[in-house]
């Protein structure tokens, strides 16, 4: 499967969200990773549909909405009509998952679940021929520029057998702590969707040496 970088914005200057996001664009990224956060789902307040909507109309990347936000179905409307393209929601989030990807889908957009380090594969045994993608959480989420947990790569190399077994075209990505340095053992693990922020839009006049950086290193 085609490996993709999708840059995370929660680490972009927010003065200058859709120049930032427009760089990477420009240096080849075809995705961009949006990082909606409630302050009750995880310990931190990102932000809401206003901005994704804001830059919409002005960008052309895909936009990979990734809600961690407790009950996402409440939402999920109101993120399709700003202009996702997919949406992932958390496992941990939902006490009807099946019914929250199927409204996801509904929309005609791509669906993901993902999951906290410490949520063990298994949890998506009986969904996993429905998802797009399955996000494997490499930090516990809320914040860019923590280091990435280690053990998450065994449930990567978990994910891709079981998606290989079933002969499924699942995207399997990874978000937290990726960096230029990681990057190629975790896609030699199964991945090849990654997450990056910090290591993308940090620092500001780097944006697209690091996107370029990046996908060198993705290209098969
Ligand atoms: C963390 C977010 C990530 C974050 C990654 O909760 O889901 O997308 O932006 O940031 P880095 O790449 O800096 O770890
Ligand atoms: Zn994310």
């Amino acid at each position: 499967m085609k490996s993709y970088l999708s840059p995370s914005i929660l680490s972009a200057d927010f003065g200058n969200l859709t120049k930032s996001i427009k760089s990477a664009e420009d240096a080849g990224a075809e995705y961009i990773h949006f990082d909606m956060m409630d302050g009750t789902f995880v310990p931190n307040i990102s932000f809401g549909t206003p901005i994704i909507q804001a830059v919409r109309k002005d960008l052309k990347s895909f936009f990979d909405v990734h809600m961690m936000v407790q009950e996402p179905g409440r939402y999920i409307d109101d993120v399709a009509k700003a202009g996702a393209d997919g949406i992932t929601i958390h496992q941990e989030a939902c006490i009807h998952l099946d019914r929250t990807v199927n409204q996801i889908k509904e929309h005609g957009l791509k669906a993901g679940v993902a999951l906290n380090p410490a949520t063990p594969v298994e949890t998506l045994d009986c969904i996993l021929p429905m998802l797009d993608l399955v996000l494997i959480m490499t930090v516990n989420p809320g914040f860019g520029g923590q280091k990435f947990i280690p053990y998450t790569l065994d449930k990567v190399r978990l994910l891709k057998e079981k998606a290989d077994a079933l002969n499924l075209n699942l995207n399997i990505g990874v978000d937290g702590g990726v960096t230029l340095d990681n990057i190629s053992s975790i896609k030699a693990a199964g991945a090849n969707f990654f997450i990056a922020g910090s290591a993308v839009f940090k620092p500001a006049d780097r944006i697209a040496d690091n996107v370029r950086a990046f996908n060198e290193l993705l290209k098969d």
